[in-house]
């Protein structure tokens, strides 16, 4: 499928972003260890979650979709999934894939996961090793550094763990093991990376302490059932947080957008870079806080970026290269060596991508520096989402300021994460006001 885009003349309207995608997840997997039934509302309906939500169905859990976004969970406590029949396909879902190595190498039974052919290119070592240390038998290609893996989950036992690289994936996976380990289970990381787990964890009321930089789990609790409003995606919201500021004349609102202060470093840069974006209306649901957010059309200048503010905006270095290509400037982009390692390269991904539009671009061992121009100096072109959803979003909303028409090949991927992405563009192209009440 090809996405095809003309220059905005205007974006204009209020509209509402779909669900976290990282909240939804862990929404459906501690549903799924919860005691009775959880609903979820604003759940993202993306291909990623519902890899989550079908290997969890085949673990035993009960689901039932009440709409697209609102769904129901029988959770059958945390000794109550079963051994799965088939394996289990996380399919491009790196968060699916290696949460639920730490769910299932606390179980009593035999699983195997497995992904795409993206996937099954992305380091597994991470949680394996740890995993591993806390008593599980993991076996995976290459020495069990990449999928399939097949788990043979043991009466693990708790472990102190450093984790080497800032992963909220790898955080994740330790801590839910926790849940089903003896005794403590704590993780220190080497920078913040998004505390949803954390957050949720707690929310449903597992033993959960946080302590600066260490977080500890003591196994055997978790509470329910709860009800969770799953707030608007702020990853999803970045591409309309760039779109609203590069577009001349552009003034847009996105509402109930999640603002976890893990996740808000795309609106301190495009802040820092001149973008005009006002945060109001802040509320907080089960744990995460969320609020609205009206952009316009503001020039932008190049900013230096790098350490550890970049766990907190990592899956928006895409978007935040296209609004550097708009900047007046250089922005320069460091110790963000993790993108190479995301659904695509991303590294390589965008500046390969981005040239075609005729900006200039070095791409470092860790980072990236885009040289930015005048607004008017970016020349539509044909480009290629290298399966990779966030690529794919990035560049059309590149194709959005520049001169004549973006096509952008291979678009079935933004599924993956944003399924109503060209209907929420059009929707400002016309400046409709559509409202999703909470
Ligand atoms: C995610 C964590 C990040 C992020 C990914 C979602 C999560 O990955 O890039 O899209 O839901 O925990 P890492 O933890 O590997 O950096």
């Amino acid at each position: 499928m090809d996405l095809k885009i003309t220059p905005a003349k205007n974006l204009s309207g209020t509209i509402s972003m779909p669900g976290d995608k990282s909240i939804s997840h862990r929404a459906v997997m501690l549903g799924a260890l919860a005691h009775g039934v959880t609903c979820l509302e604003n759940f993202l309906p993306g291909e990623d979650c519902l890899s989550t939500v079908k290997c969890l169905s085949a673990l035993g859990a009960k689901f039932i979709t009440a709409a697209k976004d609102k769904i129901y969970i029988h959770g059958q406590g945390l000794t109550g999934l079963t051994e799965p029949f088939e394996v289990l396909d996380a399919g491009n879902s790196g968060t699916t894939l290696r949460l639920l190595s730490g769910i299932l190498a606390g179980q009593p039974f035999f699983s195997t996961l497995t992904g795409d052919a993206s996937l099954c290119r992305r380091p597994m070592g991470r949680v394996v090793k740890p995993l591993t240390q806390m008593g599980a038998k993991i076996w995976g290609r290459q020495d069990g550094n990449y999928p399939p893996l097949a788990i043979r989950g043991e009466k693990l036992k708790g472990i102190h763990y450093d984790l080497p690289v800032a992963s909220a994936q790898v955080k994740s996976a330790i801590l839910l093991a926790g849940l089903f380990a003896a005794g403590k289970t704590s993780v220190t990381e080497p920078a913040p990376t998004r505390d949803h787990t954390e957050r949720m964890l707690k929310f449903f009321e597992a033993k959960i302490y946080l302590t600066n930089n260490t977080i500890q789990i003591e196994g055997g609790r978790l509470l329910g059932p709860k009800n969770i409003y799953i707030p608007g995606d702020i990853s999803a919201a970045a591409f309309f947080l760039v779109a609203g500021t590069i577009v001349p004349g552009a003034d847009i609102t996105l509402t109930k957008v999640g603002i976890n202060p893990t996740r808000t470093g795309i609106i301190e840069v495009l802040k820092k870079m001149g973008a005009d974006i006002t945060i109001f209306n802040q509320q907080e649901l089960n744990n995460e806080p969320f609020a609205d957010l009206r952009v316009k059309a503001a020039p932008l200048k190049g900013v230096s970026i790098g350490g550890k503010l970049i766990p907190r905006l990592i899956d928006e270095i895409p978007i935040l290269a296209v609004a550097a290509a708009y900047a007046q400037g250089d922005t320069v982009i460091r110790d963000a060596a993790e993108l190479k390692v995301k659904e695509s390269n991303r590294l390589a991904t965008v500046a390969e991508e981005l040239r075609k539009f005729g900006t200039k671009m070095t791409e470092l061992a860790d980072g990236l520096i885009i040289r930015g121009g005048e607004r008017d100096a970016l020349q539509g072109a044909e480009c290629f989402s290298h399966k990779d959803h966030r690529i794919a979003m990035a560049m059309a909303v590149a194709g959005l300021a520049a001169q004549g028409q973006t096509l952008i090949k291979d678009t079935e991927c933004i599924a993956t994460s944003f399924p109503d992405f060209e209907q929420a563009l059009n929707t400002l192209r016309v400046g409709a006001y559509c409202h999703t009440p909470l």
